[in-house]
């Protein structure tokens, strides 16, 4: 008898912790799916073609033009860690909202990366004014 509450309380356990990981771990399964191929498993991006994820100050100081370029894509010239990019990335439209704020929130905390989780009303708000290929500034 005594052991089965222990059971009980052990898959209670696992179950809520299961819950706590799950949009990580979204986040990184459509990281491998998605983005994976260009920016690299390590977020190191490619010299001089792909920036990189990991350690990027465009992450810190465009937040908001995350969520834009994920789904829209982006060309022109941009500016990552002092290097000059202008390859063009294609957007990947059929993402959802949540999938896009798992996405951020993982690379906010991957590769020693350490930037505020990001809520999805969030994400939503900065989607709003998307339009096709959104400059960078
Ligand atoms: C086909 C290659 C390719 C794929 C796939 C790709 N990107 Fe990009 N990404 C690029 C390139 C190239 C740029 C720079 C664009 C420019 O020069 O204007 C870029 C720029 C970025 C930037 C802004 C610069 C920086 O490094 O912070 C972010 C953020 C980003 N990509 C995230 C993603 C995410 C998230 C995914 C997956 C959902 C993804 N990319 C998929 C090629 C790609």
């Amino acid at each position: 008898m005594k052991n089965s509450i222990y059971v009980l309380v052990l898959l209670v356990f696992l179950a809520l912790s299961a819950c706590e990981t799950y949009p990580y771990q979204q986040g990184k399964i459509l990281y491998t799916n998605f983005c994976e191929n260009c920016h690299m498993a390590d977020g190191s991006g490619l010299k001089g073609l792909i920036p990189p994820l990991a350690g990027a100050d465009y992450l810190q100081k465009y937040p908001e033009k995350i969520p834009c370029i994920i789904r829209n894509g982006i060309k022109g010239e941009m500016t990552v860690n002092g290097q000059v990019y202008d390859t063009e990335m294609a957007g990947i439209e059929r993402l959802t909202e949540f999938e896009i704020t798992n996405i951020i929130n993982y690379i906010h905390t991957s590769w020693g990366n350490n930037l505020p989780v990001v809520e999805h009303l969030q994400v939503r708000e900065w989607l709003k004014p998307c339009e096709k290929n959104v400059k960078p500034f």
